[in-house]
């Protein structure tokens, strides 16, 4: 019997297995090529990171054009992307970790200079909440069904390119978000109203995934969900919305659920009167269907534990990944007291973070635990110069 909970495997419904409970969460590495390819600093990092946890999920991908969300995000919105796509998968399927791709389109979460002067679309005409945010243009019903459809062939891509599964990504304010916030979401047809009509476009894309996994899997492939539980716009996404949206998730023939947040023990941002931690009140309403996917600030051995003890299925170590690879190879081995929990800016080129992930950490405002950020700029570059033999 391993000595944590969080090591032992776990098997979906499906039948497919994974190794452990310690899931890589997506973190977007800015680094892909312009046009959407995957860069060989990107296959770096990966190579880097892999082969402990039982499940990695691969950042954002782009289903449709005018869904990219971030300078530097890989795509799989087109055929051209497979070579690549299939690299990445064969670089990540390793010592059994499960390769997982996140598919999204950023809808309002982008700007026209990012889509080389396309307008950004959303369900709504509303712009975001946030400085210098532009003004979508509200898509069409022809423009909706054209981005199912293109879920569905991003699908498709990731079962050619050899992935163990896709992650629709539900959270953190992209378009599926969108659709189901009243803030983003303001129509009056079928894609919006009432809570229930503002689930319509998720549930027709995991209707879709589904249909195009049944037709091109010859093997059991993993849909998972990520949720943000609550937003804080008025009006926005509250607890009670997203409990009633995860009952009907429960139903869809989904694998998993993944709910987003910075600490896996938050309370609502909204009812500063209620302690008990959004991931219960989910964990309720689910009531063991779906397997849940837990995240945020979780760092140590007993930390992951915590998570399983509350009976959360599995636990996914985000930036504490980033500092630590060898994070669940090194508790496995006893060697727990060697886990890196900080980080110098020198070690960034060792954990495969080159020059664009750094930029984009630091746009970030992430927190690293750096120590010794008094180091020059002008060594840091030094460093990365040597290392790629220039
Ligand atoms: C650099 C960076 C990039 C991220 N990119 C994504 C992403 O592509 N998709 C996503 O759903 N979440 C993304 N996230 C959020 C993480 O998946 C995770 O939820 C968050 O970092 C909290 O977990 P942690 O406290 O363990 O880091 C990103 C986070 C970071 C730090």
């Amino acid at each position: 019997m391993p000595k944590y909970k969080f090591l032992q495997p776990y098997t979906f419904q499906n039948g497919v297995q994974i190794k452990n409970r310690i899931v890589i969460p997506p973190m977007t590495e800015a680094s892909a090529l312009q046009d959407g390819t995957i860069s060989m600093d990107e296959l770096h990092y990966f190579d880097l990171h892999t082969g402990g946890a039982g499940m990695f999920i691969i950042p954002v991908a782009n289903v449709s054009a005018n869904g990219k969300g971030f300078e530097g995000e890989f795509s799989v919105a087109d055929d051209k992307f497979l070579p690549g796509l299939k690299k990445l998968s064969s670089t990540v399927k390793r010592n059994g970790t499960k390769a997982i791709l996140q598919i999204f389109h950023a809808g309002r979460m982008s700007n026209s200079k990012i889509l080389r002067g396309e307008p950004i679309v959303s369900a709504s005409a509303v712009a975001a909440k946030r400085p210098n945010a532009e003004t979508p243009e509200e898509l069409t019903n022809e423009e909706i069904e054209q981005i199912i459809e293109d879920f569905g062939q991003a699908t498709r891509r990731a079962i050619v390119a050899g992935f163990d599964g896709i992650e629709l990504h539900g959270a953190n304010t992209y378009l599926m978000q969108q659709f189901f916030s009243p803030h983003s979401n303001r129509r009056t047809d079928k894609w919006g109203g009432t809570v229930d009509k503002r689930m319509t476009f998720a549930l027709e894309i995991i209707k879709k995934v589904n249909q195009v996994i049944k037709e091109n899997a010859s093997s059991p492939f993993i849909v998972g969900y990520r949720i943000s539980p609550e937003e804080i716009e008025e009006p926005g996404i509250r607890i009670e919305d997203t409990l009633k949206f995860v009952e009907v998730l429960a139903d869809q023939g989904i694998d998993y659920l993944h709910i987003s947040m910075g600490n896996a023990w938050r309370t609502s941002l909204n009812n500063k009167d209620d302690n008990e931690p959004l991931i219960e009140k989910i964990k309720r309403q689910i009531n063991g269907r779906l397997p849940l996917i837990s995240v945020g600030s979780v760092e140590t051995p007993q930390d992951a534990e915590k998570v399983m003890d509350a009976g959360i299925d599995f636990v996914a170590l985000g930036r504490e990944s980033l500092r630590e690879p060898h994070w669940v190879q090194k508790v496995e081995s006893g060697q727990e007291d060697a886990i890196r929990y900080t980080v110098a800016l020198q070690d960034y080129p060792e954990l495969g973070i080159n020059p664009s992930f750094k930029e984009f950490l630091d746009m970030l405002h992430t927190d690293m635990h750096i120590v010794g950020q008094d180091v020059a700029k002008d060594d840091f570059k030094g460093h990365l110069g040597s290392l790629e033999g220039n």
